[in-house]
Order: C-alpha cells, then sequence, then structure tokens
C-alpha cells in the first residue's frame, strides 16, 4: 500500500507553504522522521526549536485546562487491552474511508478526494455508497496517477495500530487512538480520589496513534500525534458552571444549522449570547468554548483565522451527543485544532456494561426517600432444565425486570429477552418479594463534557500565524511573529565587538540561572545575528556594546518593530520576566527608557497569510 503526496488546498499560497516547511526543516522546528532511511509517512520529529514551542504550548494548556480549573493530571500508558476498545467502541466503528486505485495501489481517504474534487465541504459524515456515487459522479481521478477511481469500493479501515502484549502470540492490544481512554478505564480509580464529588476533571498530555490513509500537510495529519485532553465527570442533573470568568469572551461560531442552510462564514457572538439563544446547548461545552477561544488568542492564534463548528448529524464521532470544533484557518483551508464535545454518559456506561468495577457515583439525596424494592428469587430447578445453557442468562433478566419494571412480574407469566431469543417465563416459577427500604443517595452514571486539543496542529498553526516575509534590497527576510510566551528562545545575547563576549556571557549565564531560554551569538555581523533570531521567533535581542562598560546598560531589541530601548543590565531579569509574562509590552518600555532608533532599519515583515 503506497500513499498518496498531500493535495494543496483550494486557495493555498503553495510557495509560502513550502517555504514555512523549509524553515521548519532548516532551523530545527520539525522534519520527517528518519529521512536517511526514506522516513515513514506520517511520523515527525520535533527538533530543538518545535520541541521547546511544543513543551511551551503543553505547559501553557495545562496551566489553563488542570491548575487554573481545578482539574488534575494523569499520566496512563499508551497500549491498552483489546477488551478496553471493544467497550469503548474504536473496534467496531474507528474507522475512515478507504479507497484504493486499481492502478498503481496507493490509497486515498475517499472523502477528502470527494471534499476535494465535488462541491462538498464535510463528506466524512456520508455513507460509502453515496462517497462511491460522488467519485463516480464527479469523475475523481487518483491524485497519484490519474486513473479514474470511478466503480472503486470504497471501504471502512480502521485506524487502530494493533499489537501483542507479551511474548509469542501474546494477547491484542492497540496503541490508544486517543488519551481519553486512559482516563476512563480508570475512572473507578479516579472517582475515588475525587472522593466521589462532581463535577472532576482529569486531563491528560500525552501521544495518541491513528494509523491514517493519508497523512498529509507534514505535521497537520500525523499517525503519532501528541493530544491534551480535558475529561471533565459531570451529574446529568447537576447545574452548569459559572459563566462568570467567560460570559464576554468572544466566538466565531458556525453552527450545524446554519451549515445546513448554506452558511459558510461564522457569525461573532460571545459565550452567554450563545447560551441564551441556547445556540450552544450544553453549558459546560460553551464554558470550555469560551476558555479555548481566550486561550488559542494568548498564544498567538489570529482571532480572524480561528472559528468554533459544530459537527453536522453524521459527522459526530460515535461516542459524542453533540460537538464543537475550533479551527484554524491555514493556508486557505480550515484545520481542526480541537473538539468540545459533549460524551454524554456513553464511555463510563459501556465501560460499566463490560467491566468488573463501578463506573459511577453515589449522589446522596437531600433527604432520605422511603422507596419499596422488588426482588426476586428465580427457582432454577425449574429454569434450568426449560432452558438449558440460557437459565442463568433468563434468571439474570427476570433480576433486571424486577429493578426495572416490577409490574411485568404481576402477571401469570413474562417474556425475557436473550441474546434476540423471547422466553416466555411462567411467574410461578419465580419467587417475587416487596420491601420497603430508606435509601440516602442513589448510583449516577456521569456524563463527559471533553475538550480535546491536538498539540502539533497548534504548533502548526502558530508557526503559520506568525510567519512573516519581507524583501529588502533584494533578499527574502523571514521572521516569525510568536508569542514571548511561547517562544523557544526568549532573548538572544550579542557582544557588539569581542571586546563585550565576556561581559555579554556572564549576562547570558544570569539570565539562564533565572530560568529564561536565552542564546549567545558572537558570529557575523549585528544584522545577520538579528535575522537569524527573528526567523525563529525570537523576540528580544539584547546587545552589549561599549558603553555598557560605562554605564551598565543594554540595547534591548524588539523583534516586530526592530525598535531598541536602552535599559539597565540590573533591570534585564524583571523586564524580560514582565515581557514574556505578558505583563508589559514594547511600547511601555520606549515610554520609560531611551529609544535608540530601530538598529537594522527594516520594517515588520508583513503578515502573508492573514485574510
Ligand atoms: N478524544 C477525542 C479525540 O481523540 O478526538
Amino acid at each position: 500500500m503506497t500513499e498518496n503526496p498531500a493535495p494543496a488546498p483550494e486557495g493555498a499560497d503553495v510557495d509560502v507553504r513550502e517555504r514555512l516547511v523549509e524553515l521548519a526543516k532548516r532551523r530545527g522546528f520539525f522534519f520527517r522522521t528518519a529521512g536517511a532511511y526514506g522516513g515513514a509517512a506520517g511520523f515527525y520529529t520535533f527538533g530543538p526549536e518545535g520541541a521547546a514551542l511544543k513543551r511551551a504550548v503543553e505547559n501553557a494548556w495545562r496551566d489553563r485546562f488542570a491548575v487554573a480549573e481545578g482539574n488534575v493530571e494523569i499520566d496512563a500508558p499508551t497500549v491498552l487491552p483489546e477488551p478496553v476498545f471493544e467497550a469503548s467502541g474504536h473496534l467496531d466503528t474507528f474507522d475512515d474511508m478507504l479507497v484504493e486505485c486499481a492502478d498503481c495501489g496507493t490509497s486515498h481517504r475517499a472523502d477528502h478526494l470527494v471534499e476535494d474534487h465535488a462541491d462538498i465541504e464535510e463528506a466524512e459524515g456520508l455513507p460509502p455508497e453515496e462517497i462511491e456515487s460522488l467519485i463516480r459522479d464527479d469523475e475523481v481521478a487518483c491524485p497519484a496517477c490519474g486513473a479514474a477511481l470511478s466503480g472503486e469500493p470504497v471501504e471502512d479501515f480502521n485506524l487502530m495500530f494493533e499489537t501483542a502484549i507479551g511474548p509469542g502470540s501474546g494477547s491484542p492490544g492497540y496503541l490508544r487512538p486517543e488519551t481519553a481512554q486512559g482516563i476512563f478505564v480508570d475512572f473507578p480509580r479516579l472517582a475515588e480520589y475525587a472522593r466521589g464529588q462532581l463535577p472532576f476533571g482529569v486531563t491528560q498530555i500525552g501521544r495518541a496513534y491513528r494509523n491514517e490513509i493519508s497523512p498529509r500537510r507534514s505535521i497537520l495529519r500525523v499517525r503519532e500525534l501528541t493530544q491534551a485532553e480535558l475529561e471533565l465527570f459531570v451529574d446529568p442533573e447537576g447545574g452548569g458552571p459559572d459563566l462568570a470568568g467567560v460570559a464576554d469572551a468572544e466566538l466565531r461560531l458556525l453552527s450545524a444549522e446554519a451549515q445546513l442552510d448554506g452558511e459558510s462564514e461564522p457569525y461573532e457572538t460571545t459565550v452567554r449570547e450563545a447560551v441564551d439563544a441556547g445556540t450552544v446547548g450544553n453549558e459546560w461545552v460553551a464554558y470550555y468554548l469560551g476558555v479555548a477561544s481566550e486561550w488559542y488568542e494568548s498564544m498567538g492564534v489570529d482571532p480572524d483565522r480561528l472559528r468554533f463548528r459544530q459537527h453536522v448529524a453524521g459527522e459526530r464521532a460515535h461516542y459524542a451527543v453533540d460537538c464543537w470544533d475550533a479551527e484554524s484557518e491555514v493556508d486557505g483551508d480550515w484545520v481542526e485544532l480541537a473538539g468540545v464535545a459533549d460524551r454524554g454518559d456513553y464511555d463510563l456506561s459501556k465501560h460499566r456494561e463490560h467491566a468488573d468495577e463501578r463506573f459511577s457515583v453515589f449522589r446522596q439525596y437531600d433527604e432520605a426517600r422511603t422507596v419499596e424494592r422488588t426482588d426476586v428469587d428465580p427457582d432454577m430447578s425449574e429454569l434450568g432444565p426449560r432452558y438449558g445453557g440460557d437459565a442463568e442468562a433468563v434468571a439474570d433478566e427476570l433480576r433486571a425486570l424486577a429493578g426495572r419494571d416490577p409490574e411485568t412480574l404481576d402477571g401469570e407469566s413474562v417474556t425475557v429477552t436473550v441474546d434476540g431469543t423471547d422466553y416466555q417465563v411462567d411467574t410461578g416459577h419465580v419467587e417475587v418479594t416487596t420491601e420497603t427500604t430508606t435509601e440516602t443517595g442513589e448510583h449516577v452514571v456521569p456524563h463527559v463534557i471533553e475538550p480535546s486539543f491536538g498539540v502539533d496542529r497548534l504548533v502548526y498553526t502558530l508557526l503559520d500565524h506568525a510567519y512573516r516575509e519581507d524583501e529588502v534590497e533584494g533578499e527574502r527576510r523571514t521572521s516569525l511573529a510568536l508569542d514571548p510566551s511561547v517562544a523557544p528562545t526568549l532573548a538572544a545575547v550579542f557582544p557588539l565587538t569581542d571586546g563585550e563576549r565576556d561581559r555579554a556571557e556572564a549576562i547570558v549565564a544570569e539570565l539562564r540561572a533565572e530560568g529564561f531560554a536565552v542564546e549567545y551569538d558572537d558570529s557575523g555581523n549585528i544584522g545577520r545575528r538579528y535575522r537569524r533570531q527573528d526567523e525563529v521567533g525570537t523576540p528580544f535581542c539584547v546587545t552589549v556594546d561599549p558603553d555598557t562598560h560605562a554605564d551598565g546598560t543594554v540595547t534591548l531589541r524588539d523583534r516586530n518593530t526592530t525598535e531598541q530601548v536602552r535599559v539597565p543590565v540590573d533591570a534585564l531579569v524583571a523586564l524580560l520576566a514582565a515581557l514574556r509574562n505578558g505583563d508589559r509590552d514594547f511600547a511601555s518600555l520606549a515610554a520609560e527608557y531611551p529609544v535608540v532608533g530601530d538598529g537594522d532599519g527594516s520594517a515588520p515583515a508583513p503578515d502573508p497569510g492573514g485574510e
């Protein structure tokens, strides 16, 4: 099976995309893994700059979605045994649609081909037969060799990577396709830790694996990815969140209803308005859309290139009651960055059915209640000969019926169904007792609200939205306007001449001791050194010059404006901390310290990806 090359989406500036990917490779953001062996599609390594950026994103996510919300974090294995995925439904339904070219053998994701060639934005939810018709009607050809794909079967392909646990044939296991399952399977332990009090949230940041049919567009669709997920367990009858903190957060929403009306432009609203209008049905979902919107903007996602799109019927994952995707505009296409899903009681109910432990919590009533409980004691000496191997299952069904619908046991006979077979059971063979008891509460299966974030795609989006190009005297200059809170390097320190090397190295040591990511560079002219740092998104450069010996000041340069101010060396730690944390911006420094010109004379490069 070979894999198809990545087609460019309509409207994409392919040259800019190629230059961004080339920059990512050359400057150590990301590159194909094991290129020396030809690589393997869908696997990427984050180099030193990319790993630092990714780590900053993960830490910022942890701060916002775990620490600030009082949610806890766990670290579960990436391999789980097969029964977990039988229960979760992934074994049966975690599929994409595959079509293979009969001529060249290339595999394609059929719904994506249809989206690329027909006038359809979302084909994922369509049945395979409809995709086959669209391939035929739109005369879709194989992107690799040009042969017609009409008539080729479209089939479901399960995306999980299978493995064997233990030697020999072992027992089957799978690499997790979502980190969420590591949280759900250990719900009994986690609920105990939370003392059974709802709501409680559990987060996890880690790898997930999907054997994508067509990995494409570098780190936007990979086979080994990093997710940051929050599983929030809520009482289905409990109250929603306090919306106050995010009520005014701005959302650009595209609802399922609007999409069905043919709308493709999001409309601007706020969390409060979206809840009041009923556009977002679940308040927890609305709350986390607001948190996500503000967080993405603080990371450096362009708010005009971010929208929240509700899944249309048929598009939702097998576990979701409702889902809103955060999507960023990248290369003229909308890319899924996150999903905020209402998973209802799907996950815990499924694990409750399949596993031995309790996947519920005890909800205390405000006041104890007196209730009648019906119990049954089937006479197995009668049921055994009548129902043979199904007798135990018949007895279990009778017990379940007594809890569910005790009145049905009042008649002379009752029907129970075992594995699709109906049995008419004589109630004379069942002793029915009714007891009046006082109950202090009941067991409830919590519902799950899941904000699930793709880390790799966010890293790509941050690079894309930060990418700037400029041409000065025939030379293309590139910079990344990364936010100081996530930039791999916060500041670079340069000695202007050899005479300032020791002082510059001492400043680097001091800044590193304070925990700042700092680079030292003394090679080439100062303009070249600036260019090198601009290209990897370093927001600030510190230049040590002969005046530093005299007055203890250095120049501090802002990447985005190239403006420079003269600041005391002693103030650097506090100023860089304030700039990184967003407590100050460079303009406020320019109002406080002497401005010494723009140093290298270039205006900030324009944003080629902006709308
Ligand atoms: N847990 C949601 C997802 O993996 O898409």
